[in-house]
């Protein structure tokens, strides 16, 4: 049966390493994987369309299909909007939507780009850990939240607020995730909070260690988020499966992504209860390089590869993509932001020549 993704391209270099995806998914259907596609806006783009970030109709075609591909959002343009009209709100909505609460962030080095990081190359060298990340709680989503004028006591003023949050029942089904992530790896889990400050994270690591019984097999340990920070950048490798919250989650991961060289190599997978998918790099829409091909479409393309392996259950495709990725880095095709000595330096749409043809 044929299995349909919706595209969604969004803003800044968005559209530029989707369409080196979108050459990927033709090649694979032009050799049988029976999918069809159907694009949607999201984002800057779909304000400008339609005056918000994330249609209706979008989310119609969303319900409609097996898994989503999504590049990026956002643009300095949008951040004067009122905030219910900016494009990240599309995207937290979007998530909200497919209640796809477990974002899989894998951080892996690839040999040949060990000298692309700023780490020294025996930190980083051979460093294959996972960030699960829950996507749909926490500050991002809790209320109260706003800006007002209050009294305080230095008299009236105005006073920006946000509401930390977690239910028992929300950090259970990611515990869980991330339980299950580490028992198809190393077995080690490592959960990250703040519970010596928050109480939304001294819930958190109560429920986690609750959680931990129905996994005896799994090694759990637990780390303050400000030590996790430091010891991502101090031994990556003591990591195998770490899990956070959203907010540390968001922080950490753009961290780990500088141990692979760049936070353009670095996919996403955003799960709901079934399995259902999200996928997307997890960098933004770079404006800085936006619309230049400059800007590398790995991130994106090893999306596509998540996608096939999570949400579509074609694992030959998904490997066949992933060790097409390491054949061009092998090669020594790199975009601006990887690049090493000798390195063949190519833009983004010559990266994504390169992997059709080692595909
Ligand atoms: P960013 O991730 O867009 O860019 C950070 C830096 O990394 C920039 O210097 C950029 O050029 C570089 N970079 C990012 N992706 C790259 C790639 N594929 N190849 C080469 N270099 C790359 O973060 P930012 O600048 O803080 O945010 C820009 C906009 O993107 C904001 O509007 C932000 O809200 C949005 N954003 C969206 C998402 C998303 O859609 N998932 C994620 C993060 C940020
Ligand atoms: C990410 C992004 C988003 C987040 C923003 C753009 C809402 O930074 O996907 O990592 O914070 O989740
Ligand atoms: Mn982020």
């Amino acid at each position: 049966m044929t299995q349909n993704i919706l595209l969604l391209a969004g803003d800044g270099i968005g559209p530029e390493i989707m369409a080196q995806a979108v050459r990927v998914l033709e090649k694979l259907k032009s050799e049988g994987l029976d999918i069809a596609w159907d694009n949607a806006l999201i984002g800057g783009c779909a304000v400008d369309a339609t005056g918000v970030p994330f249609p209706p109709e979008t989310l119609t075609k969303c319900q409609a299909s097996d898994a989503v591909l999504l590049a990026a959002v956002g643009g300095p343009q949008y951040d004067t909007l009122p905030r219910e009209q900016r494009p990240e709100r599309g995207l937290l909505a979007i998530r909200k939507e497919m209640q796809v609460f477990s974002n899989l962030r894998p951080a892996v080095v690839y040999p040949e780009l060990v000298e692309a990081s700023t780490l020294k190359p025996e930190v980083v060298a051979g460093l294959d850990i996972i960030i699960v990340r829950e996507l749909v709680g926490d500050i991002y989503f809790g209320e109260p939240r706003g800006i007002e004028v209050r009294q305080t006591e230095n008299g009236s003023e105005r006073v920006g607020f946000n509401t930390m949050i977690y239910s028992e029942s929300e950090i259970r089904r990611i515990a869980h995730s991330a339980f299950k992530t580490a028992q198809k790896r190393h077995k080690k889990l490592c959960s990250v909070d703040k519970m010596n400050v928050l109480e939304a994270t001294q819930l958190w690591r109560d429920v986690v260690i609750e959680v931990s019984a129905e996994y005896p097999d799994v090694e759990l340990s637990h780390m303050l988020v400000d030590n996790a920070a430091m010891q991502l950048v101090r031994n990556p490798k003591q990591f195998d499966v770490v899990v956070t919250g959203n907010m540390f989650g968001d922080i950490l991961s753009d961290a780990a992504s500088m141990l692979t060289g760049s936070i353009g190599m670095l996919p996403s997978a955003s799960l709901d209860a079934n399995g259902k998918g999200l996928y997307e790099p997890i960098h933004g829409s770079a404006p800085d390089i936006a619309g230049k091909n400059l800007a590398n479409p790995l991130a994106m393309i090893l999306s596509v590869a998540m996608m096939l392996r999570h949400s579509l259950n074609k694992v030959t495709y998904a490997d066949r993509v992933d060790n097409a990725v390491k054949t061009v880095l092998a090669q020594g095709y790199r975009t601006g932001d990887i690049m090493t000595v000798g390195g063949k330096k190519v833009g983004t749409v010559e990266m994504g020549d390169a992997v059709l043809a080692a595909l």
